[in-house]
């Protein structure tokens, strides 16, 4: 099989393949705005739309000040500048852009089901959904259409159906081509990805579409890191890309646990493990825990298809990992109360950081939400500061978290009104004012900034004793310690 799917593509390389020149992508997010944004500055010659029923979303697309794109990611407005209204158009006309296409992206949000059958487990697929059947409904000619957003295993199968049932005279290839980058690194890993995977069907029509797809990045991506395979191989190889970075942080993070109550120190066992070629240096920065709009989800839909398939020892193994994470996340704000003498209530803690990652604006899953959650159970005084994250977003953020609250170590608690989380939270555009008269601070997210900061300052305007929680490790312990805080580090006794 695998020997006749090569020997058709050579075959195909012999034809004429299909030249693109016009793409347009659904869901103008995280993921499609930067990824179109770099396929357009990468081909002059294909027009890119990019197209969004969030009115305000695209108005912020094609804001003429960059600094209002409404995601922010290092290096991406420098590629918006290049291609915008040159090859590379946002716009809120749905239809029309898939008229057009060649080949049409689709890269919505998939979130976890918050109701019926999966609940909690499976991704909810509505959007994916709607985006099939406008397809069918609009489309006029052939369409290759590509699944960028992070779905479950035979997503495309079910895209097919309904692209199918159109009866029209259209032939519709479905690929899988997963989105590997990472946020706040987004710009630099299209720019130069590890790989590129490509799923599609292995008869010739699907061989061909995969060619055209390998084309458009073939413009900037050495052809050997473009990987081709069958749809499924494609669909579970980035399920199970992320739950293997996931389980490396769980895996850390369990040791940190255990690094606190024995001495060792995590971050030196994360180097001399990392140092070892077959394990490798990476992802293993221990954490109050990851978050992000993939990781959980994946792990997720991972064990829902494991348990789908009755595998259940599969997906009980897949689950530890994000056991291990609620458990981090639980772990550190439990420690928070207890330091602060077993209560944090009407205590000032303020937060640096809330984004779920540095040099991202993106708070989903973000574990300083579930900490602060915790602690304004405990009715602790919550004080903000985030250089790219804005207020609406944190307290958008708590809201939805008093009706959403699941996890392994989450009490159910009190179900808090906005007008009671806007009392026990202030979010602050100033570090120095957010950390005046503070009891505690917790840093929740690694930028960079935070390190730079004036740290004797920032002790002499707090309360003693002073304490710092730190869940990145970023700051000098042995500085800090000597400037007067009571410091806690993640895995280090
Ligand atoms: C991830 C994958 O890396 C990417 O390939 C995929 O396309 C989408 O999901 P992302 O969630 O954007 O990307 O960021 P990532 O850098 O993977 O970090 C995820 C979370 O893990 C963050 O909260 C991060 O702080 C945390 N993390 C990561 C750690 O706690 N320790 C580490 O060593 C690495
Ligand atoms: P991701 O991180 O996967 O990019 P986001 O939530 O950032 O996810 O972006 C997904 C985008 O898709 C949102 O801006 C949402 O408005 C858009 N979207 C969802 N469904 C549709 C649809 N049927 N048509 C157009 N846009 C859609």
């Amino acid at each position: 099989m695998e020997f006749f799917a090569v020997k058709k593509i050579k075959h195909l390389k012999y034809k004429q393949m299909k030249k693109i020149t016009n793409i347009c992508c659904i869901g103008a997010g995280y993921v499609g705005g930067p990824t179109m944004a770099v396929i357009a500055e990468k081909c002059p010659h294909i027009k890119v739309t990019v197209v969004d029923m969030n009115e305000k979303r695209i108005a912020d697309w094609n804001d003429a000040n960059l600094d209002k794109l409404p995601i922010y990611e290092p290096g991406l407005k420098e590629v918006v500048e290049v291609a915008r209204n040159r090859n590379l158009f946002f716009s809120t006309d749905v239809d029309d852009a898939i008229r057009n296409a060649e080949i049409i992206f689709i890269s919505v949000n998939t979130p976890t089901k918050t109701y019926g059958v999966g609940k909690g487990m499976a991704a909810d697929l509505k959007f994916v959904e709607l985006c099939a059947r406008q397809i069918a409904k609009v489309a006029e000619n052939d369409k290759i259409i590509v699944e960028k957003s992070t779905i479950p295993v035979r997503t495309a199968s079910a895209i097919h159906t309904i692209l199918k049932a159109t009866g029209k005279d259209v032939d519709f290839q479905v690929l899988s081509n997963p989105e590997f980058l990472a946020e706040g690194t987004a710009v630099s890993d299209l720019h130069n990805p590890d790989r590129i995977l490509i799923g599609g069907s292995q008869d010739e029509k699907g061989l061909e579409a995969i060619e055209c797809l390998v084309g458009v990045y073939n413009n900037w991506v050495p052809r050997d890191r473009i990987i081709t395979t069958n749809v499924w191989s494609s669909e579970l190889s980035k399920l199970t890309a992320n739950a293997f970075l996931a389980q490396r942080v769980s895996s850390i993070n369990a040791i940190s646990a255990l690094c606190e109550k024995t001495g060792a120190n995590v971050e030196e066992v994360a180097n001399a493990i990392g140092r070892d070629s077959r394990i490798g240096a990476k992802f293993l920065k221990s954490s109050v825990g990851f978050g992000g709009s993939c990781f959980q989800k994946d792990i997720l839909n991972l064990v829902y298809l494991c348990n789908y398939f009755n595998l259940p020892d599969v997906a009980e193994y897949w689950m530890q990992v994000v056991k291990m994470n609620d458990y981090q996340k639980h772990r550190f704000a439990k420690n928070i109360i207890n330091t602060l003498f077993n209560t944090v209530s009407g205590k000032k803690i303020t937060f640096l950081g809330w984004a779920f990652k540095k040099d991202t604006n993106d708070t989903r899953e973000t574990a300083a939400m579930y900490v602060a959650d915790e602690l304004l159970q405990d009715k602790a005084e919550i004080h903000v500061y985030d250089p790219k994250v804005s207020e609406e977003q944190i307290y958008a953020d708590l809201e939805y978290l008093q009706t959403h609250r699941v996890g392994h170590f989450v009490e159910q608690g009190d179900v808090m009104e906005l007008s009671e989380i806007k009392k026990l939270v202030k979010v602050h555009k100033n570090p120095y004012d957010a950390t005046k008269n503070a009891h505690a601070i917790a840093i929740l997210t690694e930028w960079n900034e935070f390190k730079a900061y004036d740290w004797e300052n920032i002790y002499k305007n707090m309360l003693k004793p002073a304490f710092l929680f730190d869940g990145r490790n970023i700051t000098d312990k042995n500085n800090l310690n000597e400037i007067g805080f009571e410091i806690y580090h993640i895995g280090k006794a």
